[in-house]
């Protein structure tokens, strides 16, 4: 059944965004006006249920019943949404529905009469399992012009998800205006060159590399997400990761030089002097941020945070003493420093009516209990998080960070991480049924955390409760991603297995099983089509083509199962006192023995 030319277009004012979004995309892939009316008959109308769960959504085809004056054949549309989200997944559906087609920017036979959008006649009803379906764009590792990031929320939203998270300060650069603080920019946004490859045997290009986003770049990236059922979440990473605002304001750092914008990958030593300079320097920072981004979460990073300096400074020893930062032992513990400097933060962010999200290693007695803890190391992390009543999200780097490279094959591009195929994404259960005992450490600090909570504040024990999972979210991290043609190829299908999963309610998956099964041929008959006629540059199912490969740059492939078998539930990622899987003996691909 068609939509034809004209077909007029009703909607409730609270789905008007979702409504115009749908018209415009059908409008511009099949040349044709849609004409938006708020009374009088209408082809396609948008209406509020109240019987739905949040997000949900309810979509019937019909041919367009005779005697109403419309033209046999044409299609008349349905769409019951129980909010604003419901609708944007509705909306794109109904593209989806239209076929590949759809996925123009312009109709393909232009020359001829053109195409109309067809829809077969159908009644869908769906809902999401999660509210938070979330990908993370690293966009401080490798610069990503605006007009990029627009079209990883456009491809984002095609896959209903729900929240992206823009990483936009690290060791390698920050990308954020900050009117305040303008070397941020100036000089943090910029570096020398860039290490090709892995940081252990990588070679330097030699090319300066850099870029940022004004304010008004971000308040434009806000707006057009928004306008596609995405929230932007900023993430500022503290007190770890700020080489680049080191670079830029020497006396933030530990060591007081000014080093220069890091040039390498890996964990950098150089974290924040977690003085009251820092943290007054951060909270006007994040006064911008929270300015510009209308997000209720704001991120502060707080990963892989070394406490080495911090070991070697008297002063920051005799800052965590006076602080009170001591062990169980009651020796005085620096490492502390870095849950006492993200609390502080996350505290600033409850005061201006948000709520922080933190990396795992940021969680400590400390941190207040409305922060939201997305664990990246592991799954264990996540349970215990949730046990101390933080919400959670789960993005564990075993299954969901995408940079990871996606096959076996010989000529993968930059192999690092685990491999991940597409089916094992497909496979991911954000809370395995097997995840019942966090380690004995884990549970230690849940339980501090819990007697912590319930002295101050006279919160009673009693009063305690369980977190909630808030949802799952994949990573796509760009030491090794420096162009958006490199973004797609890690990203694409990969992130379709992912927002399924995120989506829909949770089943055996298995790699190989016949739901697995089903799902690979659904995306090779109808999905992979939708992306070709986007454009978008995935990886074949079969392996990269011959121009996505990168011969001669060294990856640093890493062993799922060794990690597993020695890290647990917990993986062995992030920066470890014991060294952690850099101790493990080196992974070599099962072709070369
Ligand atoms: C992370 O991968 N360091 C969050």
């Amino acid at each position: 059944m068609l939509l034809t030319d004209g077909a007029r277009v009703a909607a409730d004012p609270a789905l008007r965004p979702a409504a115009r979004w749908w018209r415009r995309v059908t409008e511009e892939a099949y040349g044709i006006d849609l004409v938006p009316v708020t009374d009088g008959p209408a082809d396609v109308v948008l209406a509020l249920a109240a019987d739905l769960p949040a997000g949900g959504y309810r979509i019937e085809v019909r041919e367009a019943p005779s005697g109403t004056g419309a033209t046999p054949g044409t299609a008349t549309v349905r769409v019951e949404a129980a909010d604003l989200a419901g609708a944007h997944a509705a909306a794109q559906t109904l593209r989806q529905l239209a076929g590949p087609s759809a996925f123009r920017r312009a109709p393909a036979d232009y020359r001829t009469a053109g195409t109309l959008p067809a829809l077969p006649a159908v009644r869908v009803e769906d809902h999401p399992r999660f509210e938070w379906r979330g990908v993370l764009l690293d966009v401080a590792r490798h610069f990503l012009p605006k007009h990029d990031v627009l079209r990883f929320v456009d491809l984002a939203a095609a896959h209903r998800l729900n929240v992206l998270q823009l990483h936009l300060t690290d060791d390698q650069g920050w990308r954020v205006q900050i009117d305040r603080y303008p070397e941020l920019t100036r000089t943090g946004a910029w570096r020398r060159e860039s290490t090709v490859g892995t940081w252990r045997t990588g070679s330097r290009d030699g090319r300066p590399h850099g870029g940022f986003y004004t304010q008004d770049d971000l308040r434009e990236i806000v707006a057009y997400t928004r306008d596609r059922g995405i929230t932007v979440i900023p993430e500022i990473d503290v007190p770890g990761h700020v080489e680049a605002a080191v670079a830029a304001y020497p006396e933030l750092g530990t060591r007081k030089d000014r080093s220069g914008v890091r040039t390498t990958w890996g964990i950098s030593q150089d974290v924040l002097d977690p003085s009251e300079g820092s943290l007054a320097f951060f909270r006007h920072v994040l006064d911008e941020v929270l300015d510009v981004f209308d997000s209720p979460w704001i991120g502060l990073g707080g990963d892989e945070v070394p406490p080495t300096l911090w070991r070697e400074s008297p002063q920051i020893v005799e800052r965590a003493r006076a602080l009170g930062l001591f062990d169980a032992g009651g020796t005085v513990d620096v490492g502390l420093l870095h849950g006492w400097f993200v609390a502080r933060l996350a505290e600033h962010v409850s005061a201006a009516g948000r709520r922080a999200v933190v990396w795992d290693e940021a969680v400590s007695p400390m941190l207040p209990r409305d922060v939201v803890v997305t664990s990246w190391r592991g799954y264990a992390q996540g349970a215990a998080a949730l046990a101390a009543g933080h919400d959670v999200v789960m993005a564990p780097e075993q299954v969901v960070y995408l940079d990871h490279r996606a096959g076996d094959h010989p000529a993968e591009p930059i192999p690092v991480g685990f491999l991940r195929t597409i089916e094992d994404v497909y496979s991911f259960d954000p809370f395995p049924p097997g995840l019942v005992e966090p380690p004995s450490s884990l549970v230690e600090l849940v339980e501090t955390q819990v007697s912590t909570s319930s002295t101050s504040g006279g919160a009673a024990a009693a009063d305690h409760r369980q977190g909630r999972l808030l949802g799952a979210q994949a990573q796509v991290w760009t030491e090794h991603l420096d162009s958006a043609r490199r973004v797609d190829y890690a990203t694409y299908p990969r992130l379709a297995a992912f927002a399924e999963v995120a989506w829909s309610p949770q089943a055996a998956r298995e790699p190989g099983s016949e739901r697995s099964k089903e799902f690979l041929e659904r995306l090779e008959r109808h999905h992979l089509p939708r992306l070709d006629a986007y454009g978008v540059e995935y990886r074949p199912l079969a392996g990269p083509h011959p121009w996505q490969t990168r011969p001669g740059v060294q990856g640093y492939p890493r062993d799922l199962a060794a990690e597993t078998a020695v890290g647990g539930w917990a993986g062995l990622g992030g920066w470890r006192e014991d060294g952690g899987a850099e101790n493990l003996p080196e992974w070599t691909p099962a072709s070369d023995t």
